[in-house]
């Protein structure tokens, strides 16, 4: 996958694995993930699929309206990928925390809804539930921040609280802050995600 990877100052800091929204590159959110953790080195990925133009993550068939088969099938190309990033560049593969926004929140969350160990922890950015009908493994322990904007079209915050309740039901630690807006990221939630990021990994 194309990507960006930059060796951070601490190597015994988080592994940053960066996944932004539609329409998006893996340049966007580096200088957020640079301010929730300067010392971190960086995994920055860009989504393989193209919707007009724009890169995503994974296929939908409508706004909201998921390509099932296609989001299993990229949730599993990203953890391969990962998997390999960590060989290529000889980082802790124990130790990524998924930043995500919008779309890419949502292949994050698909991550912890398949794999029991594919991420250390992630900040999902008005995140939706990714899929519906599936067991989620074993989460216990493993923590979870979540912003959300009370008058979002895109995510209703019904579904947040859904999300929220799925993820604790296998034993996430789940965060979650709601922000009087959209679907944007305000700078708000960042400096709750650094302090949720903080408190937890440092
Ligand atoms: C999605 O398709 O993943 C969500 O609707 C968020 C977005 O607009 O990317």
């Amino acid at each position: 996958m194309k990507h960006i990877f930059e060796v951070g100052s601490d190597p015994a800091a988080p592994v940053l694995l960066l996944l932004h929204g539609t329409g998006g590159t893996e340049r966007d959110l580096i200088g957020i993930a640079k301010h929730i953790d300067a010392t971190a080195s960086i995994l920055s990925v860009r989504g393989n699929v193209l919707e007009n133009g724009m890169p995503r993550f994974f296929r939908r068939l409508a706004e909201g309206v998921f390509d099932i088969e296609d989001l299993k099938f990229r949730t599993a190309e990203l953890k391969d990928f990962i998997d390999e990033a960590a060989v290529q560049y000889g980082f802790d593969r124990s130790k990524v925390i998924a930043i995500g926004y919008s779309n890419g929140a949502n292949i994050a969350a698909s991550l912890l809804f398949h794999y029991e160990d594919a991420l250390l922890g992630a900040s999902l950015h008005h995140p939706m539930v990714p899929l519906r009908d599936i067991n989620l493994p074993d989460l216990t322990g493993k923590n979870v921040f979540i912003a959300a904007g009370d008058n979002d079209p895109i995510c209703v915050p019904q579904e947040t609280e859904e999300l929220t309740s799925l993820l604790q039901g296998a034993g996430a630690n789940v965060e979650l802050i709601w922000e009087q807006h959209g679907h944007q990221l305000t700078r708000s939630e960042l400096e709750k995600a650094k302090q949720w990021y903080e408190h937890n990994f440092k």
